[in-house]
C-alpha cells in the first residue's frame, strides 16, 4: 500500500488524495476535479501546472515538453508528476467552468462483441461494458494491454448516448504492442478487456453558431464519427462538413454510413478524399481539397484528428483561409506513437 499525499488545486476549494505512485491529473479526474489535459502521455504540455508548495517527482517527463528551466521555475506536467509531499498546485490552463459536462475518470471492464476488418489494416472493435461510461463526443479511453503495464489510447466513435457499447477504430502498427501484439493477433470475440476513461478535451458538446469543418485522416475518423452523430441529433451546428482522407480506396470505411447520414440531414456534407488513387470522388491531399472547397473559412470552426503532418497542414491551411485560431480544435493524443 503506497503513501498518500494531499494536493490542493489553487482556484478549487478541495484537497484531493493522491497516491505517491499516481499522477496528479489521474487523481484529480477520478475525484471529478477537471484539469486541462489532452494526451495524458507527457507530450502535449496541455496539463502544465505550477507547484506552489511541496515537491513532485517528474518521473519520465520528457525534456521537450518540460524544459530544465521550467522545472527550475516550479512547473510540472499534471499527467506525469507524482507527489513527494503534500502539494499546492496551480494549473496554467483554464479551469473555469466553460459549460462542458465533466465525467469522472473510472476503470471499466467489458467484453469484445465486435471485431471486424473494415479497411486495410484497420479494425472496428466494439466493447460491451459491464457498467455504463458517460463521456463527451470526441473523448477517448485507454485500453489496458494484457500482461503489460501499458495502455493505449483510442477515441470512442459511437455517440455518447451509447454508454454501454464503445466503438473503436484501430489501425495496425507493425510490431506495435497493442495492435500487432494483441488486437490484430490474439484478441477474440468474448474476450474480457479492461479500460479506463473518459479522457481528453477534444469535443463538440455545446450549440455553436459557426458551421464546422471536420477533417480526419485514417482512424482519426473515430472521434469525428462520434461528434457528427451527436451534433446532428442535438442540432448543435448550422452546417457540418466531414472530410475523411485516405491513400487508396481500401483505406476508406463507413462510407455508406456517412452517405446515408448525408441523405437524411441536408446540412451535413461528407467528402471522402484519396491521395494516391484516381476515383469518382475527390483526389489529392485532404487539406488541399478543403482549401479548394472554401475560399474563406472566416466564421467557421474546425475539428482535426489524424496523422500529425495532416493536422499541422490543416491548421496552417485553415488559418490562411482566415479561420480564427481559437476555433481550431485538434486531438493531441494522435501525436504519440499509435502502437
Ligand atoms: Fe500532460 Fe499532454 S502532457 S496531457
Amino acid at each position: 500500500m503506497s503513501d498518500q499525499y494531499l494536493v490542493r488545486i489553487e482556484g478549487k476549494n478541495t484537497d484531493i488524495a493522491v497516491e505517491e505512485t499516481q499522477s496528479i491529473l489521474d487523481a484529480a479526474l477520478r475525484a471529478n476535479e477537471w484539469l486541462p489535459h489532452s494526451c495524458t502521455q507527457g507530450t502535449c504540455g496541455t496539463c502544465k501546472l505550477k507547484v506552489l508548495r511541496g515537491e513532485v517527482d517528474h518521473r519520465q517527463t520528457p525534456e521537450y515538453t518540460l524544459t530544465v528551466e521550467e522545472r527550475a521555475e516550479g512547473l510540472a506536467l499534471g499527467c506525469m508528476a507524482t507527489p513527494r509531499s503534500d502539494l499546492t498546485v496551480e494549473p496554467l490552463g483554464n479551469v473555469s467552468d466553460d459549460g462542458v459536462p465533466r465525467h469522472p475518470l473510472r476503470d471499466y471492464e467489458g467484453t469484445v462483441v465486435v471485431l471486424d476488418d473494415i479497411a486495410a489494416n484497420t479494425r472496428r472493435l466494439v466493447i460491451e461494458l459491464d457498467t455504463p461510461m458517460q463521456f463527451n463526443a470526441g473523448q477517448y479511453a485507454e485500453l489496458i494491454v494484457p500482461e503489460h503495464a501499458g495502455a493505449r489510447q483510442y477515441s470512442m466513435a459511437n455517440p455518447p448516448t451509447e454508454t454501454r457499447r464503445l466503438e473503436f477504430h484501430i489501425k495496425l502498427t507493425a510490431g506495435g504492442l497493442s495492435t500487432d501484439g494483441w488486437i490484430f493477433r490474439s484478441m477474440t470475440l468474448g474476450e474480457r478487456v479492461s479500460l479506463r476513461g473518459p479522457l481528453g478535451q477534444f469535443n463538440l458538446v455545446a450549440k455553436q453558431d459557426e458551421p464546422a469543418i471536420l477533417i480526419g485522416g485514417g482512424t482519426g475518423l473515430a472521434p469525428l464519427k462520434s461528434i457528427v452523430q451527436h451534433a446532428l441529433v442535438e442540432d448543435l451546428v448550422p452546417e457540418l462538413f466531414l472530410y475523411h482522407g485516405g491513400r487508396r480506396r481500401e483505406d476508406l470505411y463507413d462510407v455508406e454510413f456517412f452517405r446515408d447520414l448525408e441523405h437524411r440531414h441536408p446540412h451535413f456534407h461528407y467528402r471522402p478524399v484519396l491521395s494516391e488513387e484516381q476515383w469518382e470522388g475527390a483526389t489529392g491531399l485532404v487539406t488541399d481539397v478543403v482549401v479548394s472547397d472554401f475560399p474563406s473559412c472566416k466564421g467557421m470552426s474546425a475539428f482535426l484528428c489524424g496523422p500529425p503532418a495532416m493536422v499541422d497542414a490543416a491548421v496552417k491551411a485553415l488559418k490562411r483561409r482566415r479561420m480564427a485560431p481559437r476555433l481550431i480544435f485538434r486531438e493531441e493524443f494522435a501525436i504519440t506513437p499509435a502502437t
